[in-house]
């Protein structure tokens, strides 16, 4: 019988303390710290593995090595599937993060109820009779997945022998435990020993399993940072919950790009996918008020056109507010700081709001010419043409500089009707022939001449 001991872990981080200490020292968050109980491993030497153990593995040559294509299952959901990499990988472990109410257990159980093979749904967090309410807002009911509530690993496992599944579903990680250890469920330790079971179970019987994990209050998954590195995808499901749309990014793929990117639309009867995401997310391009732009960004590999609104008024009281949602605030300053210094406009004691439309978060820098001309659109009260769009980022100087992929922000941008293209000359354009009409600026000086001329 193992000895038990506790010891000290941040459920921040996950890091390990001999003591309770107030702020944790790998990741300075104050009160995260809490005992618990661990098992005594035997201390084993690496020479002579325990007699239970017969040695099964061996190395071998590179050549020597079978390829097996991955075998992938399809889900149906064109989306996940293109976020994953062209489907459910056999044997992989899928952790699925995102914030209270976004949507996740929604997604799987869509899928889990569209899936042709035969999909075990294991749910610790709502009851059989709630599950079923949702596949009934969802209109799927007939179908091959079997529900079961359930946190005991140990109990989930029984029933899989029995049913056999040919995907598992746990909804959350954080709500399972296990018999061989005695700390609460949604501990470190819990969840750390519940995923080893789980991806054990994933790679020995070949099953896809997709796990749900909660995020803790700066966006991570909640439990060990260890966690992310044990599974073979994270995904992570977002969006502004004030907004319909929800995005599915890939942080980490064995098996495929993180670079996809899956957009849905949350509806009273489920997550719909957005198969052209640039046509909803700009709202009235016929009007010609001032203060907007349209940008040209690219999310993963597929072109994304987006609307950036700015709103540039005198300050009423003494310190300037400036606000953005969808975009980062620090690179607004840095924006302004530009248009100040390097093109003359007097922006300090203005009030500047920047919104991007949809409720996205967009990091790609491109957005940024966009985003000037937004507010210099708007600090001129002059409409910019809602057939312009723009792809380019701002350097300190006040030059303009090239982008990525911009060939195919092109493409996408004549596909969808835009007549014009405003983006930096040192661009290395190959493609030739653009019915599309190109402005190419250097500096943000001559920008703001073609744009308001
Ligand atoms: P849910 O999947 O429970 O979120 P999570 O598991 O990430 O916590 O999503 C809950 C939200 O989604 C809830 O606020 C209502 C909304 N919703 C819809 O708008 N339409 C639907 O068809 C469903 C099932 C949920
Ligand atoms: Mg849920």
């Amino acid at each position: 019988m193992p000895k038990t001991k506790t010891t000290f872990f941040c459920q921040n981080c996950g890091a390990q303390h001999a003591q309770w200490v107030g702020q944790c020292t790998n990741c300075k968050q104050w009160n995260t710290i809490v005992e618990e109980v661990i098992q005594k491993e035997e201390k084993r030497n690496w020479k002579t593995p325990s007699n239970t153990q017969k040695v099964v593995s061996k190395p071998k040559r590179i050549q020597e090595i079978e390829l097996n294509t991955e075998e992938r299952i399809i889900t149906l959901n064109n989306e996940l599937d293109v976020v994953l990499g062209g489907g459910l990988v056999k044997g992989s472990i899928t952790l699925l993060g995102g914030e209270p109410g976004i949507g996740k257990s929604t997604l799987l159980l869509q899928v889990a109820l569209q899936i042709p093979q035969k999909v075990l749904y294991v749910s610790g967090e709502e009851s059989q009779s709630q599950i079923k309410m949702r596949a009934e807002r969802l209109q799927k009911e007939d179908s091959n997945c079997l529900i079961l509530t359930e946190t005991n690993t140990q109990q989930i496992f029984r029933n899989i022998e029995e049913v056999q599944p040919d995907v598992l579903v746990i909804d959350s990680i954080q709500t399972l435990y296990t018999n061989s250890i005695e700390a609460s469920p949604g501990s470190i330790s819990q969840i750390k020993e519940t995923s080893a079971e789980l991806i054990k179970f994933a790679k020995e019987t070949n099953t896809p399993v997709l796990l749900i994990g909660h995020i803790n209050k700066d966006g991570n998954i909640a439990g060990p940072k260890i966690l992310e590195h044990m599974v073979d995808v994270v995904l992570q499901f977002e969006g502004d919950r004030n907004h319909t749309y929800r995005i599915l990014r890939s942080q980490k793929n064995r098996f495929g790009s993180t670079a996809e990117l899956g957009i849905y639309e949350m509806l009273s009867d489920g997550l719909r996918e957005v198969t052209n995401p640039s046509e909803i997310l700009i709202s009235e391009k016929d009007t010609d008020l001032s203060g907007t732009a349209i940008a040209s960004t690219l999310e993963g590999v597929r072109p994304l056109m987006i609307e950036i609104q700015a709103l540039v008024s005198t300050a009423v009281y003494g310190t300037p507010q400036r606000s953005t949602t969808g975009y980062n605030l620090k690179r607004l300053h840095m924006i302004l700081a530009v248009l100040e210094k390097r093109a003359g406009f007097k922006l300090g004691a203005k009030d500047v709001f920047l919104n991007v439309t949809g409720g996205i978060y967009i990091d790609d820098p491109a957005i940024d010419l966009a985003v000037v001309a937004a507010i210099l659109s708007s600090n001129q009260d002059i409409a910019i043409n809602p057939d312009v769009c723009f792809a380019a980022e701002v350097g300190l100087a006040g030059e303009i500089r090239p982008v990525s992929k911009i060939d195919q922000r092109i493409v996408e941008a004549e596909k969808l009707g835009y007549t014009t293209f405003v983006t930096s000359k040192y661009n290395k354009i190959t493609s030739k022939n653009h019915s599309i009409k190109l402005i190419l600026v250097g500096k943000i000086e001559e920008a703001f001449a073609t744009l308001f001329a």
